[in-house]
Order: C-alpha cells, then sequence, then structure tokens
C-alpha cells in the first residue's frame, strides 16, 4: 500500500465513528409523532397533491415553503388555507401538528 492511500484509509476510518454519532442524534430529534399525524390526518391531500397541496417528497414545489420555515408553515396550518381547513382538520396539539410540519419539509429536502 503507498504511503496516500494508507493516509485515504486512516482518514475515513477516523471519520466513521463521528458520522454514526451524528445519525444517532439526528434520529433523537425526529419525532415519531409527525410522521404518525401525517399518516393519519394530512396524507389524504398532501400525498396526491389535492386542490394543489404541496405534494410530499417533491423537492420543488416543497422549496419554497421550505425557504419560509417550519414556524410560518406552523402558522398557516393552524388557522387553515385555502383547500386546508384549520389544523389540517385534525385535533392535534401544536407540537404535533410542527412535528407533522417538519416530517413534510424532511421528505423532501
Ligand atoms: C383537505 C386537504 C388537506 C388536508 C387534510 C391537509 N392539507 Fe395541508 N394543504 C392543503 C392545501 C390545498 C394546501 C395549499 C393551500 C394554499 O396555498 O392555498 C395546503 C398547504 C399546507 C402547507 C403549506 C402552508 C403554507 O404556509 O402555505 C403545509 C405546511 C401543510 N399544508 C401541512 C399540513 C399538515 C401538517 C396537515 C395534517 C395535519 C395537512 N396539511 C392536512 C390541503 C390539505
Amino acid at each position: 500500500m503507498t504511503q496516500a492511500a494508507r493516509l485515504v484509509l486512516l482518514a475515513v476510518l477516523a471519520a466513521l465513528p463521528v458520522a454514526s454519532a451524528r445519525a444517532d442524534a439526528t434520529a433523537q430529534t425526529v419525532n415519531p409523532a409527525g410522521e404518525k399525524l401525517y399518516k393519519s390526518a394530512c396524507v389524504v391531500c398532501h400525498a396526491s397533491g389535492v386542490a394543489n397541496a404541496p405534494k410530499l417528497g417533491d423537492r420543488q414545489v416543497w422549496a419554497p415553503y421550505a425557504a419560509r420555515g417550519a414556524d410560518a408553515l406552523l402558522a398557516t396550518v393552524l388557522t387553515g388555507k385555502g383547500a386546508m381547513p384549520p389544523r389540517g382538520g385534525s385535533s392535534a396539539d401544536e407540537a404535533t401538528l410542527r412535528a407533522a410540519v417538519e416530517y413534510m419539509l424532511s421528505s423532501a429536502r
């Protein structure tokens, strides 16, 4: 093995535990209630884009929403907009609605 190859190998090995620690941290900050609420209350419109609802997982559609940020989106969801009833028609609390918004944002990242 050349010296350069050995250095590359060492660098990769050194980076591995850091990468997996980061993945763990991300997993812990995701609130699973968001996906659950999405699948029970939001999916009916947001899976297929009913009445121009931003479609889950469509990066191009979500880019301008992501730019406005989760706070602004949550405010809209709480009051409702266009064909979307307040709280997306659910009775979920604000924290769960925020988690659902974040789930939708992360689907298009
Ligand atoms: C009855 C269909 C329907 C349901 C159910 C629904 N939505 Fe929507 N949603 C829409 C439509 C339509 C829009 C686009 C509104 C517009 O811009 O006129 C929208 C827009 C949004 C937006 C963008 C808001 C903004 O600031 O422009 C978010 C975020 C969102 N919905 C989240 C949710 C979440 C979270 C749920 C479930 C708790 C949900 N929606 C349930 C139809 C729905």
